[in-house]
């Protein structure tokens, strides 16, 4: 990412908030004062008025077992109760919360008055099936209304959900069942993908399996019942006593279910993301200082008006982005929300523009990728819509390019509409790095400024803080703690200090893992992650997870991945395998499609590399350690960097030979 130096478009540089957006604004200049002069009175106040509280907490931080921390800790609530039933008692029952759009045509409206019923009656079929306060429940589902019921039915009983992204494999499931021990999984028949029904529930039965995909025994899962919501209609394999299908378990619970008061510390869910080695992390998040968060920045970047907006965030349920803003943010906000379940070009390349056309979107919220490849598909595609009615644009997932950001908002925009760049992690729980749209003067490719609240600073190797204008990058920290930290990994509090509390630990820092530098006006830009994890479309996926899948092939004899750059999807992965002597002489193409397909099975399509080159060796340290910094090279095309400390220097000529041979 490089900043632009010039104005060769002859597009100002700095974008002004509309006047009219300015003036209706419910975030003004007063909130970063307000937050600097007493940021934790700031949260307090934050905390109170936008959620409704059992027991109002006379707390708000406390930092003594830091970096373990406990936020509002005397206050309880119920996250289901605010998302859904303190709109209905004032009177704001028959507001529509979802405007769903299935993939092939179907629609449905679900208001808030719906989700009240459903949720109360998927939170005693739970209860039925044994689920109880405190137990982790895993939810495999793809984009249908009832991924939401499912979500608040979980908080509403104090169970924690575990979502695991209905891309991923049985293998990949399983994996995150067994390390939250979660008893119940809520899945479905199939989703819609591409226009085709995707079936889903063979995946859960072959994760729940007691003999494993190598056809050994392996012990029962922690599942004790697993509910199916019926979409596609497809024919499922059934586990008596252990399956129940979601609407009949739904229609015989009562439609009164008193929500369970907890500690605004306890867990409202686990969400598994990829580190920078093979075993992803499960995130913790609990439940007062999440939703302050999610409420908070939902509300102030998308300046939300809930009696007027349409709102939309294209990502999935699957991922973080889901969980904050399709599903607590904007239920928080008493939001009406789209929720589209399929693909943006099924049945044509112009489905976002026709949804955004028909609901009157207002915000619109999605990852550069998407936005690059709309790019690639073309404006005419958009021009014959009206998308007069939106007014602000969200960008999440990775650096998003100046050249996507202009396009973003004067194709998408109408050359009106602020873009709001966000940055935040799994980890975080919500944004914390964005523009304000009716304050801040925008600036395409940075992503400008800690949100009021929340303190940011990018420092040097030696945690020396860099002077904006500083030349060069540095690492992007978290200066204070924030309601929606993270408060642990799941079972591995070590892993949780080491993986973001040691780097800077005299200092008291989180380290993001990411690198950044500051303008000379002080606005942040993200240059990427700085460890072995790699962003593919927004997904993080770590090289090490890639290459053990590569390995578990019975030709592969080593592997190793790394993220080259890629204009779409951000960075593509590429595979450099050692065959085994088994597999010597096999064909080079039918040898990397079969391999590329293993990953995909493996771990998900997502996670798939771009290209698999076969190679003789990898270049490596004297201690063994494989420099990956020589083969981004070879993958971006690029002079190969400093060979010096290589204990074969001649490796790298013989890899790029056989990249050259191979293309
Ligand atoms: C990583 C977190 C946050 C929800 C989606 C991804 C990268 C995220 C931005 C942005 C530059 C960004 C970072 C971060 N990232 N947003 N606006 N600009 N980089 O969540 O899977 O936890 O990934 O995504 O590298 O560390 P995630």
């Amino acid at each position: 990412m490089t900043q632009p130096a010039t104005d060769s478009h002859e597009q100002p540089q700095s974008y002004p908030p509309p006047a009219d957006l300015a003036a209706g604004a419910v975030a003004t200049a007063a909130l970063y004062e307000e937050a600097a002069a007493d940021r934790l009175a700031f949260w307090g106040r934050q905390a109170a008025e936008l959620l409704t509280w059992d027991t109002a907490p006379t707390q708000v931080l406390d930092w003594s077992d830091a970096p373990f921390a406990r936020w509002f800790a005397d206050g309880k609530l119920n996250a289901a109760a605010n998302c859904v039933d303190r709109h209905v008692a004032a009177g704001h029952g028959d507001r529509v919360a979802l405007h769903w759009v299935g993939e092939p045509g179907d629609t449905l409206t679900v208001t808030y008055a719906d989700l009240h019923e459903q949720v109360q009656r998927a939170a005693n079929a739970l209860t039925e099936l044994g689920v109880r306060t405190g137990d982790r429940v895993a939810v495999y589902l793809p984009m249908v209304p009832e991924a939401v019921v499912a979500l608040l039915a979980c908080a509403r009983i104090g169970a924690p959900h575990s979502v695991v992204f209905s891309g991923f494999s049985a293998q990949a499931l399983r994996d995150r069942v067994d390390d939250a021990q979660a008893v119940a999984v809520i899945t479905a028949d199939g989703g819609y993908r591409r226009g085709e029904p995707a079936p889903l529930k063979p995946a859960v039965d072959a994760a729940l399996a007691t003999t494993g995909p190598d056809g050994a025994d392996r012990a029962p899962s922690s599942v004790k019942a697993v509910l199916v919501v019926r979409r596609t209609g497809g024919e499922v394999a059934w586990t008596e006593g252990r399956d129940h299908w979601w609407h009949e378990a739904l229609e015989a619970a009562s439609a009164v279910h008193e929500p369970v008061s907890v500690e605004a510390e306890h867990p409202l869910f686990v969400l598994y993301t990829s580190g920078s080695t093979g075993k992803p992390k499960g995130i913790l998040h609990t439940t007062g200082g999440y939703l302050t968060q999610a409420a908070y920045t939902h509300r102030n970047v998308f300046d939300l008006h809930p009696e007027t907006d349409v709102y939309w965030c294209g990502a999935d349920i699957g991922w973080v982005t889901g969980h904050t803003y399709i599903v607590y943010g904007p239920l928080l906000n008493g939001a009406t929300s789209v929720m589209y379940e399929g693909t943006p070009n099924t049945p044509t390349q112009d489905r976002w523009w026709q949804i955004v056309e028909t609901y009157g979107v207002t915000k619109l919220y999605t990852a550069p990728t998407t936005i690059r490849t709309f790019m690639k598909w073309g404006e005419e595609l958009v021009s014959g819509h009206d998308l007069s009615t939106l007014q602000v644009l969200g960008s999440v997932g990775e650096p998003i390019n100046p050249e996507a950001w202009t396009w973003y908002r004067r194709v998408i925009g109408g050359d009106r509409t602020p873009v709001v760049d966000t940055w935040w992690q799994t980890e975080t729980g919500g944004i914390m790095i964005s523009a304000l749209p009716g304050v801040t003067s925008l600036k395409p490719g940075s992503a400008q400024v800690p949100l009021p609240g929340i303190g940011v600073e990018v420092v040097d190797d030696e945690g020396r803080v860099l002077p904006a204008g500083h030349e060069g990058a540095g690492y992007l920290v978290l200066t204070e703690p924030w309601p929606g930290m993270l408060r642990g990994i799941w079972g591995d509090d070590e892993r949780y200090r080491d993986t973001y509390w040691s780097r800077f630990r005299d200092q008291g820092w989180y380290f993001a893992g990411d690198g950044a530098r500051r303008d000379a006006d002080g606005d942040v830009w993200l240059l990427g992650r700085v460890d072995d994890v790699m962003n593919v479309s927004g997904h993080r996926i770590s090289t090490t997870e890639v290459e053990s899948a590569l390995v578990s092939h019975p030709s592969v004899a080593e592997a190793a991945v790394v993220g080259a750059s890629d204009p779409t999807t951000g960075q593509g992965i590429v595979a450099f395998v050692i065959l085994r002597e088994s597999a010597h002489g096999a064909d080079a193409a039918a040898v990397g499609k079969e391999l590329r397909d293993h990953v995909a099975r493996e771990i998900s399509p997502i996670a798939k590399p771009r290209q698999v080159l076969v190679v003789t060796e990898l270049p490596k340290t004297r201690s063994g350690k494989i420099m990956r910094r020589l083969l981004r090279d070879v993958a971006e095309d690029r002079q190969v960097g400093d060979v010096t400390t290589l204990a074969d220097s001649s490796v790298m000529a013989s890899i790029q030979a056989g990249m050259r041979s191979g293309k």
